[in-house]
């Protein structure tokens, strides 16, 4: 009698929740042809953010990277990079063959959490202060450096309005990250005071973004490669485009006939996207209503709080999950590690969920079923996102005339699609596509299924590893170094 009672306690409401799940899976549906919808959305919206400045939700930003690295970099470089969990310094020294990176030092840690909301002065008081005890602590332990190791790379992850390849003013903060006065200032002129401030003489010879430290360094290693994604913290990719595709910038000065521009498709928006009522809610209460909402369905910041949105929800309908959990109120309590740790828990009896769902929410002895329904949640977030992510390689892919459509120059010619398909390497990054297997396999599916099977083959998906603080080293190389002008 006790087990009966408390199996009808523990399910009051299961039909109403699975009611929930049932509307959740619905709106969050990515069949091929809604993801068709959004590659096309995506290019239309990249001509747009091109044409004219404001002319998208796009900013399609130029970034003044003009050629990328063709792997007779050599020296050593120094690199910052800010912007996703952790912040991290680095010293890579650059072998001058092909390609060889033969020394990288990496100092990271994650970012205090109350800098991030502080003020300008005490962030990059903090940075400068980091680099110069990681700069000291170097010239302690190796030999001097023949006229290097002064150029800094600066990887800073947050849109930006370059001025110059080594110069640009914050548009807005993403992510975690808000700092009023920063807003509308020089980046590099507020780390460059910082450093002067403690008498470290070095120069910041690259600004950039992470998504183009990551092209750099796919560049460098493959020559093929054209576009950089970046699903971390937030997601954004920025892609090879021709001088003169840039309508809002005619008369661009390239060296190349070509120019890097960061998409920050984070801010991505079209009526085609699968949007559900707890992506409205969490909209709503983040810190920057109205923005970035591609990447609000997509990166790591927030897969963990849609899924706890559904359990709250969930848990309000019924008793599946006990008595109401205050932990289920408490935003950004299911980080996304952890909703990937219960996705692909393969235990039978789905141990680690029920640990998560007791360590961290609060939630003890959770039955089988309701653990199942919760890693079924979990799965149409991630499998929505990672279908999403590949809708937007696809659209950068059929921007740019290689996602085996034929694109504009080939539309007069007679299609002779097996000569023309060239190889295309998409550099990416992230800990969403490099951890979450799961992730990582549906993107691919997507991918498969959006391009078909003749292009599939063609297209690579290649991870770089560090590539946001090494591209940025690199990059600050190819400035220093007169003979590393590589055209795109
Ligand atoms: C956010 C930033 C963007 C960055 C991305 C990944 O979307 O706005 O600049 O590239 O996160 O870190």
């Amino acid at each position: 009698a006790m087990m009966v009672g408390r199996r009808a306690r523990r399910w009051r409401g299961w039909s109403r929740v699975v009611r929930v799940l049932e509307e959740f899976e619905e709106s969050c549906a990515t069949p091929v042809g809604r993801l068709r919808q959004v590659v096309d959305a995506m290019v239309v919206e990249m001509h747009a953010g091109l044409a004219s400045e404001g002319g998208s939700k796009l900013k399609m930003l130029l970034t003044y990277v003009d050629t990328l690295p063709t792997g007779n970099e050599e020296g050593i470089y120094y690199a910052l990079d800010l912007g996703g969990t952790n912040f991290r310094v680095l010293r890579v020294k650059l072998g001058g063959q092909p390609s060889a990176v033969i020394g990288c030092e990496i100092d990271e840690q994650p970012i205090p959490e109350q800098l991030m909301t502080s003020t300008s002065e005490e962030l990059f008081d903090y940075i400068a202060a980091t680099l110069k005890d990681f700069v000291d602590r170097e010239n302690e332990t190796s030999e001097p450096s023949r006229g290097g190791g002064r150029e800094l790379g600066f990887t800073f992850s947050f849109p930006v309005k370059q001025t110059s390849l080594s110069s640009g003013t914050l548009i807005r903060w993403t992510k975690r990250f808000s700092i009023e006065d920063m807003v509308g200032r020089d980046v590099s002129q507020s780390l460059q005071q910082e450093m002067s401030l403690k008498g470290l003489n070095m120069r910041v010879s690259a600004l950039i973004n992470d998504t183009v430290g990551t092209l750099a360094l796919g560049r460098y290693h493959d020559e093929d490669t054209v576009a950089a994604v970046i699903i971390g913290t937030g997601t954004n990719a920025c892609y090879l485009e021709r001088a003169d595709a840039i309508i809002k910038c005619q008369g661009l000065f390239s060296n190349s006939g070509g120019m890097v521009v960061n998409m920050e498709w984070g801010n991505f928006w079209s009526s085609h996207l699968p949007r559900t009522k707890f992506d409205v809610d969490l909209d709503a209460d983040s810190q920057n209503p109205n923005d970035q909402g591609f990447e609000k369905m997509i990166s790591g910041m927030y897969l963990g709080d849609i899924v706890r949105r559904v359990m709250l929800q969930m848990s309000q309908e019924s008793d599946v999950f006990g008595p109401a959990s205050s932990k289920l109120h408490e935003p950004f309590i299911l980080r996304t590690p952890l909703m990937a740790a219960m996705h692909e828990d393969d235990s039978p009896d789905l141990r680690e969920v029920a640990r998560i769902l007791r360590d961290i929410l609060e939630i003890p002895d959770v039955p089988l079923n309701v653990r199942k329904l919760v890693v079924k949640v979990c799965d149409v977030v991630t499998c929505r996102a990672a279908r999403l992510v590949a809708a937007g390689i696809v659209g950068i892919l059929k921007k740019i005339g290689r996602d085996g459509s034929g694109g504009i120059t080939s539309a007069k010619m007679k299609p002779l699609r097996q000569d023309r398909i060239k190889r295309t390497v998409v550099a990416i990054e992230g800990g969403l596509y490099t951890n979450y297997t799961m992730f990582r396999e549906y993107l691919n599916e997507a991918m498969e299924q959006i391009l078909g099977e003749d292009i599939t083959p063609h297209v690579i998906i290649k991870i770089t590893e560090d590539g946001s603080g090494i591209g940025a080293a690199l990059l600050a190389a190819s400035r220093a170094s007169s003979s590393a002008v590589g055209a795109l």
